[in-house]
């Protein structure tokens, strides 16, 4: 652990605060403006990204894991926080402000990253002892998870903003995680998730994934699939309570909560199928392998393209993210301007939400060409599913995609009746 300087004094405040919990904080000491370059402000809060890595563009990540943190505090009354792989510290200082941890631990391998995370979290008085909020460290993110573990120092939120596709963190993280404590995950390998990588994929997470035409939302399954499995052997399950595409990077990011006891029988741990040559999709259980065919009944050497072992349930909770949706209008952090994003996207997560919904989406384009027809309006296309009794709604993951539980084949007929009228 390395000790903190001390306290820099030139005030800094957050420019406007919009979040509630900002104006219960003394004014804080500020980091020194000395490169502007590198000084950014996020939902009203100055930090200094110095020379780390950092992406202006996963500011909705960062928006998401503090409501969850905060929702968490809310409920439970306390807050322990570890940003594992932490970067120059946003995510901690929004953690202990916005979310209002009592303790956030900060934790990046780059060394050289210390005097900027420092610099940053000195907005928040450091307490000594029992009241020390905050602390920093730099050393692989799984030997602070396995430390923990040994010293029962268990946190209630964990962190995990990984490059590519390194699951090595998921095992340490669960150790490290309290009981129906919140696991923050990510993964930013849309190489693997789109088939490319299949012996990769099985290494890291557990699953063959071959290309299908909605690999965006395989990679969120496959990452929930690596950590199914990692708690499963720890006699523990996971409950997926958000799931978030952005083509940024891409970036996959999950939030899930993690409770005692092994996979229930429901779980939704199987294989995907893709017929190549009619477009259906199915799940298919474990008893079925052996004796898959495409209900087409084409066969075709080759079209049924099989991915898996793959989480196949609902990505989301949609009580989850109301809580969450309802908890960033309080702060101010919808309607319009940049608030309008957040809202769309929640709004859009809670749609898709729907547990009659299936894992995949038919992108419109696809539909077309099966249907050789123009491709015919979204929102004409949800509204005639809805009227023959189908579920149907947007995907935040491709723009001119619907999910459906009306199969490919239903789908082209009422493609082309739309096109006829
Ligand atoms: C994606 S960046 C973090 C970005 C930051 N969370 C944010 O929101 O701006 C990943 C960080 O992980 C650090 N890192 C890479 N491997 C690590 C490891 N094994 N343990 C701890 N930190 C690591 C890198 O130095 C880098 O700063």
């Amino acid at each position: 652990m390395i000790s903190l300087p001390p306290y820099i004094t030139s005030p800094i405040y957050p420019n406007k605060p919009q979040n509630p919990n900002n104006l219960r904080k003394t004014r804080p000491p500020a980091p020194p403006v000395s490169n502007s370059d590198h000084y950014h402000t996020e939902r009203g809060l100055q930090f200094d990204a110095g020379d780390t890595f950092f992406r202006r563009e996963s500011a909705t990540g960062r928006d998401l894991g503090v409501l969850a943190a905060a929702l968490h505090k809310k409920t439970h009354h306390s807050l322990r926080v570890l940003d594992a792989l932490c970067g120059c510290g946003i995510r901690s200082l929004r953690y202990l402000i916005e979310a209002d941890a009592d303790f956030v631990w900060a934790n990046d391998a780059n060394e050289n990253h210390g005097n900027v995370i420092l610099s940053n979290l000195s907005q928040i008085s450091r307490g000594f002892g029992e009241n020390r909020r905050w602390v920093v460290t730099h050393c692989d993110a799984n030997a602070v998870m396995a430390d923990s573990f040994v010293h029962k120092e268990y946190f209630d939120f964990i962190d995990v903003d990984s490059f590519g596709s390194d699951s090595s963190f998921l095992r340490p993280a669960l150790n490290a995680l309290r009981f129906g404590g919140l696991l923050y995950l990510t993964s930013t390998d849309g190489y693997t998730s789109g088939g490319h990588r299949p012996q990769h994929c099985l290494a890291a997470y557990g699953a063959y994934l071959r290309p299908m035409p909605y690999s965006n939302e395989l990679g969120l399954r496959m990452l929930i699939a690596g950590a199914v499995r990692e708690a499963s052997v720890l006699g523990y399950h996971v409950v997926p309570l958000f799931s978030y595409y952005s083509y940024h990077g891409p970036v996959f990011r999950v939030l899930l909560q993690v409770k005692r006891g092994k996979l229930p029988n429901n779980s939704h741990y199987s294989f995907i199928g893709y017929c190549n040559k009619c477009g259906n999709s199915q799940a298919i259980s474990w008893d079925r392998l052996g004796q898959i065919h495409c209900p087409c009944n084409l066969n075709v050497p080759g079209s049924l393209l099989v991915s898996g072992p793959l989480y196949t349930g609902p990505l989301h909770s949609a009580t989850y993210l109301a809580e969450m949706l309802n908890l960033a209008e309080q702060w101010g952090w919808t309607g319009n301007g940049t608030g309008k994003d957040l809202e769309k996207l929640l709004k859009q997560l809670i749609d898709e939400s729907d547990p009659k919904l299936p894992f995949g989406f038919i992108k419109l384009d696809e539909l077309a060409s099966r249907a050789k027809i123009d491709s015919p309006p979204l929102l004409t296309m949800m509204s005639a599913l809805h009227k023959e009794g189908y579920a149907t709604s947007r995907s935040h993951i491709a723009s001119n995609a619907i999910k459906t539980n009306c199969p490919m084949a239903e789908c082209i007929r009422i493609g082309r009746e739309l096109r006829q009228c």
